[in-house]
């Protein structure tokens, strides 16, 4: 199987992971200077995933310590490389990074009718805490998820 390396992305990668972003998320895609900042930002974790090279995918994580919490902002992986473990890989690396820095609770928002991402997530063992009405626009709702590090 590929090897999948999972890295700290770096300022210079931001036209990638901006291009993915689009492509993941079209109109509701974080903007770019957004994802530049989260890579910038000191209590950020922001992790990529490369194939031969190439960045197929990322994943950005906050830490909002002094609560303990470590809130998910994005998870990317590019269409033709979903379906290869490169989420869970990624998933996975933030949360040991979250449980290293002393974070308790991982939190997340996912819209309702995403099934690839909330069976993932439900894998992971995430659980839905709230609703979230009109989060993603008009009638298109979102589930916050949580789950315990500890
Ligand atoms: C959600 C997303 C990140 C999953 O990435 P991925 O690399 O394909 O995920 P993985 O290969 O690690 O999948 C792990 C498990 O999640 C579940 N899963 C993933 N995609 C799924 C799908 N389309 N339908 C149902 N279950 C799915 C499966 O249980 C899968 O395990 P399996 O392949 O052994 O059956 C990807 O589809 C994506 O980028 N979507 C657009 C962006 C997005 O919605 N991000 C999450 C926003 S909160």
């Amino acid at each position: 199987m590929t090897k999948i390396a999972i890295e700290e992305a770096e300022a210079k990668d931001i036209e990638v992971l901006n291009e993915i972003e689009k492509e993941c998320f079209a109109e509701q895609a974080f903007p770019k200077s957004f994802l530049k900042y989260l890579i910038l930002y000191p209590n950020s974790i922001f992790l990529k995933a490369r194939i031969d090279g190439k960045i197929v995918g990322f994943i950005a994580g906050v830490l909002q310590s002094p609560h303990r919490v470590g809130r998910i902002y994005t998870l990317d992986v590019k269409p033709e490389f979903r379906r290869r473990g490169i989420a869970s890989k990624l998933l996975q690396t933030l949360e040991v990074e979250f449980k290293n820095m002393g974070i308790a609770f991982s939190i997340l928002e996912v819209e309702a009718t995403n099934t690839a991402a909330l069976v993932l997530y439900q894998k992971f063992g995430y659980r839905p805490v709230r609703v979230l009405k009109n989060y993603y626009g008009k009638n298109r709702h979102g589930l916050q998820m949580v789950k315990n590090l500890v």
